[in-house]
């Protein structure tokens, strides 16, 4: 099997599928309950967060663990806007953000917010200086994803974290769950007020997640009950999901620090093999994340591609996993301003630290032969 799909999830790593088994079956005990097993799954937990807080370069109080990025980010949006709406109701945001973020913001326009959806360039890159224009007296909160799941976009996180700390009374919320492990992204800068991880990203387990949230920022909880997670998230906490996102979240980061290079590498291989092919045209830019290309094949419908590939073991996907069975049109290339030859007909390859350039050159032959057989069956 050649796995193209590590946008949509990655495979667990061994050792996170360890430690959450051992957590799992050796310290079950409720971290609430006041007995020792109790206190040993607590003290399991605290450790898991100081670790996940030092990885993250942040305050120990300010990790709250999660279900992963869809949880994070209801969690940030929402909660924002429920605990600060006597201040405003002026919500800003991008047209390429992933559905979690952009329901999330459709939802609080039913609530009586007013929430601006700025364009991107060709590219899919949003302007700090609409940003600024955009700014309000009753703006509460700016939310822009770091790296985009579709065309792998780097959004000028820095700049518009330069410009939020100017403005003290304006969250900025940054959903990171695309971007951790691969572009490296400070959460010390003061313009940072929260940032969304999910797990299953980086080799980590579907249902984790981190959300930071700065010791500066209070938000309205979405789950009231036994007032875990410092009142933030009630629930019984997951103590070896928690263990096991912060092994992902170590791993990850070492491979951040010494095979982001061989992922370049990869994606250059890639990106110059499928310009060869004259059917093809691509769409992530110059200056994208390692990890995703984003080319279109236009008058093939995508699903038969990837049918075809599917049959050679050869998984990739069009637009990203939660929308890849809606609409035809990817929302995303059409916030860039590709003709709908294009938009209808994209493609997504998204590469692990593990994706071997003999993979890319194997996916890259059975792409011509895909694309060489429905031109024959179509004459
Ligand atoms: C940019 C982005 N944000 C959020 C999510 C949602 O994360 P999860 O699947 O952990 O809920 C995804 C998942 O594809 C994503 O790509």
């Amino acid at each position: 099997m050649i796995y193209l799909d590590n946008s949509a999830t990655t495979k667990p790593d061994p050792g996170v599928l360890k430690s959450f088994e051992q957590i799992s079956s050796h310290y079950f005990a409720n971290p609430s309950s006041i007995h020792p097993f109790g206190g040993e799954a607590e003290k399991l937990l605290n450790m898991a967060k100081k670790q996940a807080a030092e990885l993250l370069k942040v305050r120990q109080e300010e990790v709250v663990f999660t279900s992963g990025g869809t949880e994070g980010n209801n969690m940030a949006i929402k909660g924002i806007a429920l605990q600060h709406q006597q201040r405003g109701k002026h919500v800003i945001t991008t047209e390429i953000e992933h559905p979690s973020v952009f329901e999330a913001c459709k939802s609080l326009e039913t609530l009586g917010f007013d929430v601006t959806y700025l364009p991107v360039d060709q590219s899919g890159v949003v302007s700090v200086k609409d940003i600024q224009k955009a700014i309000r007296e009753d703006t509460i909160l700016i939310s822009v994803m770091h790296v985009n799941n579709e065309l792998g976009s780097i959004q000028p996180i820095k700049e518009i974290a330069d410009l939020a700390a100017t403005y003290p009374k304006i969250f900025f919320h940054v959903d990171d769950v695309q971007g951790l492990g691969k572009v490296p992204l400070s959460l010390s800068h003061p313009g940072i007020n929260l940032c969304t991880i999910s797990g299953h990203k980086i080799n980590g387990l579907k249902g984790t997640g981190i959300l930071y949230v700065d010791n500066r920022t209070t938000l309205f909880p979405l789950f009231h009950g036994g007032e875990q997670e410092r009142n933030l998230r009630s629930g019984t906490e997951n103590v070896a999901g928690s263990v096991s996102i912060v092994k992902a979240l170590r791993l990850i980061k070492d491979k951040e620090t010494s095979m982001l290079d061989h992922l370049y590498e990869v994606q250059a291989f890639l990106l110059h093999r499928l310009k060869d092919i004259s059917e093809v045209d691509i769409n992530t830019a110059e200056k994208a994340a390692p990890h995703i290309v984003n080319f279109s094949v236009p008058g093939i419908k995508p699903e038969v591609i990837i049918h075809m590939l599917a049959e050679k073991e050869i998984f990739i996907s069009t637009k990203s996993a939660c929308s890849s069975k809606q609409s035809d049109e990817s929302k995303i290339l059409a916030a860039c301003g590709f003709s709908r030859a294009r938009t209808i007909s994209a493609l997504r390859v998204s590469l692990s630290f593990e994706t071997t350039k003999e993979e890319i050159q194997h996916f890259i032959d059975n792409l011509k032969k895909a694309i060489n057989q429905f031109k024959k069956v179509m004459e």
